[in-house]
């Protein structure tokens, strides 16, 4: 099985459009050891010829365009694409945006859970792919599934969502309650495990996670390969970068350092490659110079790139 990380920023990117906090800016003016990075989404193939997206993000169309085996194949049809499907994590802007973005008629499915399919369904919007032409398949929890085209004929991909803790998306948050703190961890975000049907090299992909718990450390002990959110080096980052108010376990994500952190939370695990994936653009990290790049990658962990590719 191939992996390739297409997008590995958080939502709104990196540099982001309005951003001019330092590490956008140093983004911008092509600063040494610091990477421009699209917004969060994998895809993955079991034959090298169809692919599985998982997430579809705003930047999809130039990330088709960065990665010669997401388009047309020289000999194809005259509108065909290697994308036989999209599996959704949540239903945040920066992972089912780009749906809109591959309208035009094309077959493909699109898999998510219920509660993400009902999303999908409220937003008038995404009938732009119309579902005779683009089947919406729940994905069901903690079970394995085939993923099939829009034809039905299997991808070769196995797929497996469980629910972790994570939050609604930002734009479904109700804020008329002051109390309310939006979290969730009842398939409104899921990781998933992603194997081919062959010889069985499984990845794990979890671009949000608000949490480790027990349940999430079970399924994880021994993974060959785990791409995590790495959203946040620090929980107050944003704020002390003075680009936000809100936290991270506010906003439904862990963040790499600290006791409650991925590094410290993971570290006892047997995880054969360990990947930070959905980085947003206030975590120092991304400066390739910053102690906090040489402490993560100190922790046994990579920093996820545009490109980035895994064998399985
Ligand atoms: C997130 O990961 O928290 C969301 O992508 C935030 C957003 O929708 O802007
Ligand atoms: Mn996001």
């Amino acid at each position: 099985m191939r992996l390739k990380i297409i997008g590995s920023a958080a939502g709104g990117g990196f540099p982001q459009w309005n951003c001019n906090y330092r590490l956008s800016r140093q983004a911008r003016n092509g600063a040494y050891g610091i990477e421009s990075r699209t917004q969060s989404s994998l895809a993955a193939s079991a034959d090298d010829a169809g692919w599985v997206l998982f997430n579809a993000s705003p930047d999809i169309r130039q990330q088709i365009a960065d990665t010669p085996e997401l388009q047309p194949a020289a000999d194809g049809p005259l509108r065909s694409t290697p994308i036989r499907a999209v599996v959704l994590t949540n239903a945040d802007v920066d992972h089912v945006a780009g749906l809109l973005s591959l309208r035009e008629r094309q077959p493909f499915a699109v898999y998510a859970t219920d509660e993400v399919l009902r999303v999908l369904e409220a937003n008038p919007i995404f009938n732009v792919l119309d579902p005779s032409i683009v089947p919406r398949r729940v994905l069901p929890p903690d079970e394995e599934t085939a993923i099939r085209g829009a034809d039905g004929r299997e991808t070769g991909i196995v797929v497996e969502g469980f629910a972790v803790p994570g939050k609604v998306a930002l734009y479904l948050e109700d804020t008329s309650d002051p109390q309310a703190d939006f979290s969730s961890d009842n398939g409104d975000t899921v990781g998933v495990r992603v194997t081919n049907d062959r010889d069985g090299g499984a990845a794990f992909y979890i671009p949000g996670c608000a949490r480790i718990d027990n349940r999430l450390r079970t399924r994880l002990a021994n993974a060959g390969c785990l791409l995590f959110d790495g959203t946040l080096y620090a929980n107050d980052e944003m704020i002390r970068a003075g680009v936000g108010r809100k936290t991270g376990a506010r906003m439904g994500h862990l963040s790499m350092s600290g006791g409650e952190g991925a590094i410290a939370g993971l570290a006892d695990l047997a995880i054969g490659r360990r990947v930070f994936v959905h980085i947003n653009n206030t975590n120092p990290v991304l400066d390739e110079n910053s102690p906090e790049h040489a402490a993560v990658r100190a922790a046994g962990w990579e920093i996820g790139r545009d490109g980035m590719e895994i064998e399985l």
